[in-house]
């Protein structure tokens, strides 16, 4: 009898221990299914979004050379035409030289001003000389005025995958506008630095700064704070907002570099 008893518990035992074991191995096996499916998402979550960003780009390259070949090219013509108007009404009628002049120097404003948009919208230095001239280029071109706009960086700064380079240029970009726009600051400083593997990128104003919860929460805000974390989470970046009401602001950036053996000299400033 207690043979029985022994073995039924035995039995039962084992029949316990295996449907623990079989318990905890499925709901391993569900959270295991669960994270792929997370990773999964996540994946098809970047790539969407580095196709959208990639679009964007595409797009507005696009519009740069239409301007600058076919807006451009026929206000030269409209230039040239108006050159010859003026030689033919040059001497005999004052008043209509005078509107010539006039009419040459709205053209030549509107000539320069498509030039300008066309190139603000592809960052052609970037691709030609690399993200440290491109910076300087946008820090030179947002100076105006009561403000002034410097880059910093260091002595030696690695050579960046082109995608790594547009995303810090159009982040440093948009930070810049924003310290213009609504910082009232006086001094800007774009701050380009590298750590092993890492490149930081930080811009910093001296103006009144702002409540970061209180912008988050309204729904009406623009677009430029929320497209800079859209493109950071395509490359795993990160953004850090050191800022308040009443001091000026810090925002930093942090990118990995997974090609950091590639060194570059450039200039302190
Ligand atoms: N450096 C800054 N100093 C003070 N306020 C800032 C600064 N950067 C951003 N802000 C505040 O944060 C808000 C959100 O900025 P964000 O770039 O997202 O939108 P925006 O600049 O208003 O519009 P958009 O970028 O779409 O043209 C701004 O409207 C402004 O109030
Ligand atoms: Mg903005």
């Amino acid at each position: 009898m207690k043979l029985y008893i022994a073995v039924g518990t035995a039995v039962l035992l084992v029949m316990a221990i295996f449907i623990i074991v079989f318990v905890a191995y499925y709901q391993q096996k569900q959270i295991r299914q669960q994270l792929a499916l997370k990773e999964l998402q996540e994946k098809y979550r970047k790539e969407l979004m580095a196709a959208t960003l990639q679009a964007q780009e595409h797009e507005r390259r696009r519009i740069a050379q239409d301007l600058h070949d076919e807006i451009g090219t026929m206000l030269s013509v409209t230039k040239l035409s108006l050159n010859q108007l003026g030689r033919t009404v040059e001497h005999n009628d004052p008043g209509s030289t005078m509107l010539v002049q006039k009419t040459r120097s709205l053209l030549d404003e509107t000539i320069s001003n498509v030039r300008r948009i066309s190139r603000d919208l592809v960052p052609t230095t970037l691709e030609r000389f690399g993200l440290v001239s491109a910076l300087e280029e946008l820090a030179e071109k947002a100076s105006h005025g009561e403000v002034h706009v410097e880059l910093s960086c260091s002595e030696k700064i690695p050579v960046l995958a082109p995608h790594l380079n547009l995303t810090l240029y159009r982040i440093a970009q948009e930070l810049t506008n924003n310290a213009i726009k609504h910082a009232n600051a006086s001094n800007i400083v774009i701050d380009l630095h590298c750590r092993p593997g890492e490149v930081l990128l930080s811009v910093v104003d001296d103006g009144h700064g702002f409540d970061l919860d209180e912008i988050l929460k309204d729904k009406r805000r623009g677009l430029g704070l929320r497209n800079i974390e859209s493109r950071l989470s395509v490359i795993d970046g990160h953004v850090t907002f050191d800022v308040a009401r009443g001091r000026g602001s810090r925002i930093i950036i942090q990118v990995k570099n997974p090609r950091p053996e590639v060194q570059v000299e450039v200039e302190t400033v």
